[in-house]
Order: structure tokens, then sequence, then C-alpha cells
């Protein structure tokens, strides 16, 4: 009989090879090819073939099709990136970076949660005493709340039998292990079995599964994304090392839209929600600097303020660096190539540094023109008005665009406070100006940076 192969996998993006290499051909990623060993490939082909023959194709109009069951989790910025609660009987993917706040936010919800439904809580990390510490200081009602701190899937499966709870919380899924698989915890072929049999109890039994995912730079775990293809929704929870605040997004939602996001607040308590993000956004910024200007983008359906800085220095040796941190670096090269080539300056000879302060993520045209302004009010050396914004997208003639909800992105710079914005001349739809707000209409970036100027 021939021997059975191997199968390599990269822990980042899942990607199957059939030898080992140094890169992920898929995603670019090193040193992240992972082995699986010739067992497993042997099983998972035996379990796909078992199914066969047990269910049949049905008529579309005999399928029963009634709205799913939503409940709220008890914090609104996560029901809305949800997209409006929890649906019973999903199963929900965390993901982020080991620190950012997984379990802490996951244990600050069964605070809700089970006032109304019984929690099973399941840590392969903490004690149970521990966990039951960290609640304590949460303030988190412990009725309805069940811990149980266990790695082996059997034992996690046999527990949700048992008590049949209606939320089903695991954290974190690189720790759980299946005991019939050779391969270590935090592999490919685990993290994908351990979640195929939690979206069985899921689906079969009506609970409503939260699995944590860390995300792992050096690859040794199996990141969260080789599970994004099997669980219903994906949401990442991200920040900065520095910054206290937390923004959790949906990376995927079979129930709802993914361009919602939450903002959170770590503080001493735990996670503290953030209703009002432009103003958490703004907080700090400063006064009569250069090289800043604050833009409003859509989230979702939520017009959200953000501040753009840009820093301009000469460079040495001859050598420009370039780095972006928030704005999508290939829309800043664009930004500054037309800021040369259509505005005039001078900036080839230039170190070039782009940030959005908060943990942003800006990948909206809309905020083009905050880079144009932020940019060549550091060149300059000259601040931009502290109660000016700008909104718009910029095309490679350098002329300005119109963007979409003008009017709601209006209304939120007047509510923080703004009393001037440049906006594109030529809008579609009707502008309606806030009162207070003094709209500056620019056709192109050269009329805006002489709005700067004057
Ligand atoms: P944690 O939820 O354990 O992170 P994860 O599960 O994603 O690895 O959060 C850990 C960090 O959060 C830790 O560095 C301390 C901080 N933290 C607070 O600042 N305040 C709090 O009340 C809690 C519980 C944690
Ligand atoms: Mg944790």
């Amino acid at each position: 009989m021939a021997k059975a192969k191997s199968l390599f996998y990269c822990t980042d993006c899942g990607n199957e090879t059939l030898k080992w290499q140094g890169r992920c051909p898929a995603c670019g990623a090193w040193n992240t090819i992972v082995e699986q060993p010739a067992q497993d490939v042997k099983k998972k082909a035996s379990s796909v073939s078992a199914g066969v023959g047990a269910r049949r194709p049905r008529p579309m109009a005999e399928v029963e099709a009634v709205d799913e069951l939503r409940f709220n989790t008890g914090m609104n910025e996560l029901d809305r990136v949800l997209g409006g609660g929890a649906v019973k009987g999903s199963l929900v993917l965390v993901g982020g970076a080991p620190g950012i706040g997984k379990s802490t936010l996951m244990l600050q919800i069964c605070d809700n949660l089970c006032r109304f439904s019984d929690v099973l809580y399941v840590s392969g990390e903490e004690s149970e005493r521990q966990i039951k510490l960290r609640a304590q200081r949460l303030g988190i009602r412990d009725e309805g709340l069940y811990l149980f701190s266990e790695t082996n899937l059997d034992d996690i499966v046999a527990a949700v039998q048992e008590k049949k709870p209606d939320i089903l919380i695991v954290d974190s899924i690189q720790t759980i292990y299946n005991g019939d698989s050779n391969s270590s915890p935090g592999s490919v072929a685990q993290v994908k079995e351990c979640t195929m049999a939690l979206m069985h109890l899921a689906k079969g039994m009506g609970v409503t599964v939260f699995v944590v995912g860390h995300i792992n730079k050096e690859g040794s775990l199996a990141g969260p994304k080789v599970l994004e293809h099997m669980v219903d929704c994906v949401l990442h929870f991200e920040g900065e090392e520095h910054n206290s605040y937390r923004i959790l997004r949906a990376a995927k939602n079979r129930f709802g839209a993914t361009n919602e996001i939450g903002v959170f607040e770590m503080v001493d308590k735990g996670l503290v929600e953030v209703p009002n993000p432009s103003e958490a956004m703004l907080s700090g910024r400063p006064e009569n600097m250069p090289g800043s200007c604050v833009t409003c983008v859509m989230e979702g359906v939520r017009p959200v303020l953000a501040e753009v800085q840009a820093l301009l220095a000469p460079s040495a040796y001859g050598n420009s660096r370039r780095t972006s941190n928030g704005f999508d670096y290939n829309r800043a090269m664009m930004m500054l190539a037309v800021l040369e080539k259509r505005g005039g300056l001078m900036l080839s000879n230039c170190d070039f540094y782009v940030n959005v302060i908060g943990g942003l993520t800006l990948d909206e045209p809309a905020a083009d023109l905050a880079l144009i302004v932020a940019l060549a009010s550091s060149f300059r050396d000259k601040p931009v008005p502290f109660d000016l914004a700008a909104i718009g997208e910029v095309g490679l003639t350098g002329e300005l665009r119109s963007v979409n909800a003008i009017n709601q992105r209006l209304s939120e710079v007047r509510r923080l406070g703004f009393s001037k914005c440049l906006v594109p001349s030529r809008s579609s739809g009707k502008l309606m100006a806030p009162e207070g707000l003094d709209l500056i209409r620019v056709s192109s970036i050269r009329e805006a940076i002489a709005v700067l100027a004057g």
C-alpha cells in the first residue's frame, strides 16, 4: 500500500500545500507552514464520506423560513456589530491579539446573558478560581453562570449535552484538543476539528456559541483565519498597545452587514462602551500644530470623525522613508503623488509618515482630502484651523469628487463643534449645511490648499 502523505498547512490563512515551504504561497507569510500528520488527513477523508445518502435536497418552497431568534448581549456596541444581537444557534468567532480584552468582553456579556439564560463558560486558559476573581472584580452576577476549566473536547461536549446551556463560551479555541487526533493543541487540524464539533453543538442543540481565537504573529498557533469559512460570524477585536480604545469589527457575518464597528475603552473596571466614538477619536487633538486634519468617515450607518496626521521631513541621504498607519498605503502614496504633481509642492525628497489616531482604519476615499490638507499643512508648517474639517474624494487630476451620505457627515462635523468644512463643490444630491457650519466649496486640491494658505 502506498504510504499516506502528510499535508502542510499555513497557520495564518489555512492554505494547503503538499510540501513544506518557508513562505506561504497564498498569503506570503514567513514561517507559518506546519505539517499535519498523515493519519489526520486519512481520518478527515473518511468522516466526509460517512454522511453520504443521509440527507436529500428539498424544494425551496417547502423550506420553512422564520426570522432568526436574536437576543441582546447587553453590550450595544457588540449587538450592533452582530447585526442587532446574537442569533440563537449561531457560532461567533472573536479573534484578536493576546491581551486585547477578548476574555474580558466574554465575561462581561455573561452579566446580562445569565439573567435570562444558562451560560456555560469554558476556559482552557484560566482556572475556575481565576475566572471567578476576575468576574468579581468586574461585578458580574453569578446566578445562571457555570464555569468549566477544561481543554478536552469530549469533556466539553459531554458537559454541554448534560447541562444544556443556552449559551456556550469557549476561551480559547487554540487550547482545546481532541484526544482522538494526533496533532498538538493549537495546530490547524485541532482547531478545525474542535470548531467543527462546536458548530455541530450550535446547529444540533440550538446553543449559541462564542469562540475566542488568538491571532498570533509568530504563527505557532493556528490563527482564526483558518476557521473563517466554517463559522457564522467572525469578529476582530483590535486596538493598539498604548491606546485604551478597542475596536470590534465584523470580518464576516451570515446574519448582518460587516461594515459596522463597535468601540470600547479598556479601563480598570473592564471594557466600557463608547457610544460616541467621534468624541473619543478627537480627544487630545493638538491645537495649533501643523499636519493634522479632521475628516468624517461612515462606519456602517454611523458617521465617525477621525483625525488624520501627516508628517513630512527632509530625508537623509536621498533615501526617503514612507509609512502609513491606519490609512491605506497605496492610497496614501497616490495622494502624495497627486499633491506633488497637481498641487505643485515638491515632496519627493521628503520622508513621509501618515497616522490615523485612535486605531481606526480609513479605507474610504472620503478621507482623501483630509490627508491632502494634513500633508500640505505639514509641508508648509502651518496649522489647519482648529475648527475646520475636510471631506472629499480626490481624483488623479487633483479634482474633488462628491462622497455619499454627505449631509449625515456634515451633521456629525457640526455636532462635534466644527464651524467650517471643506467639501467638493460638485455634490450629488443637495447639500444641507447644518446651522453654524460654513461650507467651503472647492473643486480641486489647489483650491483647497489656497484656502489653507489664505
Ligand atoms: P484579557 O481579556 O485577558 O485579554 P485576552 O483574553 O484578549 O488575552 O485582557 C487582558 C488585558 O486587559 C490585560 O492586559 C489587563 C487589561 N484589563 C484592564 O485593563 N482592566 C480590566 O478590568 C481587565 C479585566 C483587564
Ligand atoms: Mg484571554
